[in-house]
This record gives structure tokens, C-alpha cells and sequence, in this order.
């Protein structure tokens, strides 16, 4: 158990974040618990109650992409809780579409959060990090961080950014107590895929070009559902990178996430890319 060790996790109101929350908890972390929206806590609050830790979260308010107030909130929690052990970057969501739908905008708006927004709240803990010499961070990317996917050009982009940027990082302060970690789920069960999802504005445009091979992708992804997770796989993952003291750079789970970039790395990419198109009806 980890007694006396303090935990923050960044969207904490559904799917993976809140999952998170409550097994750290327990597992004996106090656990920061940050939403964006604290009018959205109650979820969270139940999932605790039930699983008998409700005590050991403090919920916050934290939107990542509030770059300016991240120190300050970072601070307040050194002040309340004395530490920062474990920071989860799990905050996020997606832009769906065609590259050729999507407005520059919406892909700004993309690496806003899943980039910009998890980088600002790093390097708002690493100054605690370096100074305690020690703590995990804990960065949830995606199996898109590894594999170009279509229709989610926006979202592989801001993943394989925060891929990247996490590797030069680690390399920069394993001197320092301080371990950088990559998750790279594949397709779990959360609400990624439907409240969290939001659609290009030009793949709405009845007279786009692209009409019927996203209509075909979506019915695709329709019928895919039942295949995804149970995220509390990716959550327990997180727990047992979070309780070892020298954690690998990069977790891949799922048998989806697995099976594609074996694939990726066996297929001559000429015909991985025909395969994918099919795959997903829109060849
Ligand atoms: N589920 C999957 O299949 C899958 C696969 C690979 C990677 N992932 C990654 O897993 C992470 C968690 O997603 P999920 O699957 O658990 O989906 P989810 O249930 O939609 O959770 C996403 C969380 O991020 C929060 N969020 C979004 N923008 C934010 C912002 N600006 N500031 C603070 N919080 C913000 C959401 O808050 P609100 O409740 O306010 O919207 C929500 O709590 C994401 O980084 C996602 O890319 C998921």
C-alpha cells in the first residue's frame, strides 16, 4: 500500500481518468481527483462511495487547457497535500473526420488539449518532481500514437506529438528521480467514443466530397463497439506503473493495439495501408 503517497489524475470524471482515480485509492494513494467541470463529479463520487474510498479523493477543478492557472493549481495541491508522487496525463478527447474535412481549427483545438494541455500540466509538477527527486509521470497516449489511423489524423498527430515530446523528456530527467511513462491503449469502453467525440464541422457538410466513405466508417466503427475493453484493465496498468520504481518507457494494451502494431511492423507498409482501408470500408 501507499500510505502516504499523493496522486494526481487530469479528467477524472469518466472512463479511464475516474477509473484511475478510485484504483489508486485503493491501493492506499490520496488521490487528487481533476475535472474540468465539478458539476460532472458524480460518476466519480459514486464509483468512490461504492468502492469505499470516497475519503481518500480530493476533487478539483483543473481544465488542462487553462495553461495559465495549471502552476497555481499545482501549488494549491503541494500546499494541502505536501507532495506530488504520481501525475496521470490523462485528459483528452478526439476530432473525428477526414484530413481533408477538417479545418485547421479543429486540429489546433486537438493539440490545445491532448498536446499543449498535458505538456502545460508536466511541466507544472516537474519543479515538485525535481525537488522531492522523485515521481511518475504518467502519460496516457493511445495505440494512435504508434500508427497513423483514418478519419483520426487530428487525434494521431496529437498523440504521436505527446509520444515524442515524453521520450525526450524521460531521457532528460531519469537523473532526476523522476520517471516519464507512456500508455498506449487500444479501444476501450469510455466515453471517447461518444459523448467525447466530436466530428469535423466539414464531414457534417452534406456536399462533402467525403460523404459515403464516412458514413461507411462510421457504420464501421457502429459495429466495433462490442469489441472494446473494460478500461479498468487500463487502470490497474496504471497502478502497478505507478508502484514500480523503475518503469518501462511505454505500456501498449489491449490485444487490438497489440495485433495492430505488430502488423504495422510486419506488413511491408504498402499493403498494411490497403489492408486498413478495407479493413475500415473506406477503399
Ligand atoms: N477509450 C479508448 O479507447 C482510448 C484509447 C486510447 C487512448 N485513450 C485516451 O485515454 C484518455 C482518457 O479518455 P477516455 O477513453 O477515458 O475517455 P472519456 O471517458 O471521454 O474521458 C476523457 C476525460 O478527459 C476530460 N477532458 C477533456 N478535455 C479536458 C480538458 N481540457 N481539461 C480537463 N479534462 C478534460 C473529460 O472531461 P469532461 O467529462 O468534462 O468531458 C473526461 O473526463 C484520453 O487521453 C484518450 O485519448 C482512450
Amino acid at each position: 500500500m501507499a500510505e502516504d503517497k499523493v496522486a494526481v489524475v487530469t479528467g477524472s470524471s469518466s472512463g479511464i481518468g475516474l477509473l484511475t482515480a478510485v484504483e489508486l485509492a485503493l491501493n492506499g494513494y490520496r488521490v487528487v481527483a481533476t475535472m474540468r467541470n465539478l458539476e460532472s463529479r458524480g460518476r466519480l463520487e459514486e464509483a468512490a462511495q461504492k468502492a469505499g474510498v470516497r475519503d481518500r479523493l480530493d476533487l478539483r477543478r483543473l481544465d488542462i487547457t487553462e495553461f495559465d492557472s495549471l502552476p497555481g493549481a499545482v501549488e494549491a495541491i503541494v500546499r494541502d497535500h505536501g507532495r506530488v508522487d504520481v501525475l496521470v496525463n490523462n485528459a483528452g478527447f478526439s476530432v473525428a473526420g477526414f484530413a481533408e474535412d477538417m479545418a485547421l481549427d479543429e486540429l489546433r483545438h486537438q493539440l490545445e488539449t491532448n498536446f499543449f494541455g498535458n505538456v502545460a500540466m508536466t511541466k507544472a509538477v516537474l519543479p515538485v518532481m525535481r525537488a522531492q527527486k522523485s515521481g511518475h509521470i504518467i502519460t496516457v497516449t493511445s495505440v494512435a500514437g504508434r500508427l497513423g489511423q483514418p478519419m483520426l489524423s487530428a487525434y494521431c498527430a496529437s498523440k504521436y506529438a505527446l509520444e515524442g515530446w515524453s521520450e525526450s523528456l524521460r531521457i532528460e530527467t531519469h537523473s532526476l528521480g523522476i520517471r516519464v511513462v507512456l500508455v498506449e491503449p487500444g479501444s476501450y469502453d469510455t466515453d471517447i467514443w461518444t459523448r467525447n467525440v466530436m466530428i469535423a464541422k466539414g464531414a457534417l457538410d452534406p456536399a462533402s466530397p467525403n460523404k459515403e466513405r464516412s458514413q461507411r466508417f462510421a457504420e464501421f466503427i457502429k459495429n466495433s463497439a462490442r469489441h472494446r475493453r473494460d478500461a479498468r484493465e487500463v487502470a490497474k496498468l496504471i497502478v502497478r506503473i505507478a508502484r514500480d520504481p523503475n518503469p518501462k518507457l511505454r505500456y501498449l494494451i489491449g490485444t487490438d493495439a497489440k495485433v495492430q502494431v505488430w502488423l504495422k511492423r510486419i506488413v511491408p507498409w504498402r499493403k498494411y495501408e490497403r489492408m486498413i482501408a478495407k479493413a475500415v470500408k473506406i477503399d
